[in-house]
Parts: C-alpha cells; sequence; structure tokens
C-alpha cells in the first residue's frame, strides 16, 4: 500500500514539474501575453494544489518505506530529497506566485524574465533530481534491472 502510494505521488509530482516546465516553455515561445498570464494562473491554481501535496506524499512516504530498506541507492534518495523540497518551497513556489501576480498586471518587464529563467532552472535541477530518484527507486523494488553483458 506505501509502495503504491510512494510510485503514484512521485510519478504525479514529477509529471507535474514537467507539465508546468513544458507548458511555460510553449506558451512563453509560441503564446499570446493573455496566454502565458493564463499558463502562470494554471500554474499556481491547481497546478500547486497537486505539486505541493504530491511531494510531500513522496517524501513522506520515502522516508517510511526506508526503515525497512537500506542500502546505498536508498541513502542517496535520501540524500536528494532535502534539495527537491527546499528547491520546491523556496524557489519553485514563490517563483510560481510572483511570475502569476505580474502576469496577471500585464507587467511583462525584464525582472519577470529573470524570475521565468529562474524558475526554470530550478525547475531542470529538480526534474533531474526526481528523475534520478525514480530511477534508483525501480531499481531498489527490482523492476529495473541493469543488463551486464559479461
Ligand atoms: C521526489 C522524490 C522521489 C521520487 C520521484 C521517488 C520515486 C520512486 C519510485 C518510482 C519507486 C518505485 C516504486 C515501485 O516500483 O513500486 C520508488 C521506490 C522507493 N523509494 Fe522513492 N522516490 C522519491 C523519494 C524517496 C525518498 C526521499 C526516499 C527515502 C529514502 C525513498 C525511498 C524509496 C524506497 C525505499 C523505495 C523501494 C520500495 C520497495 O520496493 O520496497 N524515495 N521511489
Amino acid at each position: 500500500m506505501l509502495k503504491h502510494i510512494h510510485f503514484i505521488a512521485g510519478l504525479l509530482a514529477t509529471l507535474a514539474i514537467a507539465t508546468f516546465f513544458l507548458s511555460t516553455v510553449v506558451v512563453e515561445l509560441f503564446g499570446s501575453h493573455e496566454a502565458v498570464a493564463s499558463v502562470k494562473a494554471l500554474i499556481v491554481m491547481p497546478g500547486l494544489l497537486i505539486l505541493v501535496p504530491a511531494i510531500a506524499a513522496t517524501g513522506g512516504s520515502g522516508f517510511f518505506l526506508s526503515k525497512s530498506r537500506q542500502g546505498r541507492l536508498v541513502d542517496i534518495k535520501k540524500a536528494r530529497m532535502p534539495f527537491i523540497a527546499l528547491n520546491g518551497l523556496l524557489v519553485l513556489i514563490p517563483c510560481a506566485i510572483f511570475l502569476n501576480k505580474w502576469a496577471s498586471e500585464g507587467a511583462f518587464d525584464s525582472m519577470f524574465y529573470l524570475v521565468q529563467g529562474i524558475e526554470l532552472l530550478a525547475g531542470a535541477v529538480n526534474l533531474t533530481l526526481m528523475g534520478l530518484n525514480i530511477r534508483d527507486g525501480l531499481k531498489i523494488s527490482g523492476r529495473l534491472r541493469i543488463q551486464h553483458t559479461r
């Protein structure tokens, strides 16, 4: 049960960040300011409402799972988690809230694009760390086997 919660919450959180990232890049490249403002609003609501509990559930269930599972991969996953959580809380969430505010006011100035750049960078860092946690999680659970040819 806990494993299922961890699996679903982990995938949901990763998919949420990937969706925010891709929709931002696409709308910034091809969309109008109104379209950018709509995407920025959707990322805050319902986006953050989905992402924040999903990350919390992933971290919480992961720490419970690690009580019965030990080893190098578990330790590495555990070590990545504070970076994922702090990056989310201190960078991604404030960026999303400010970008939504500025976009809704039509304030697409250099500050907007600076913060947008920071958000994309932090999003890419979290996607990488979460991707590595998925890979190592699947290795721990035995779903991902490395093929050795010799
Ligand atoms: C965003 C962060 C994380 C993501 C995306 C993630 C993702 C995953 C995935 C996809 C699995 C495979 C589950 C399965 O095959 O059913 C897994 C397994 C596992 N994860 Fe995570 N995980 C994260 C954080 C953590 C943390 C912080 C810990 C705590 C150390 C942790 C501990 C584990 C353990 C022990 C397993 C193996 C479960 C088992 O087979 O008994 N994970 N994780």
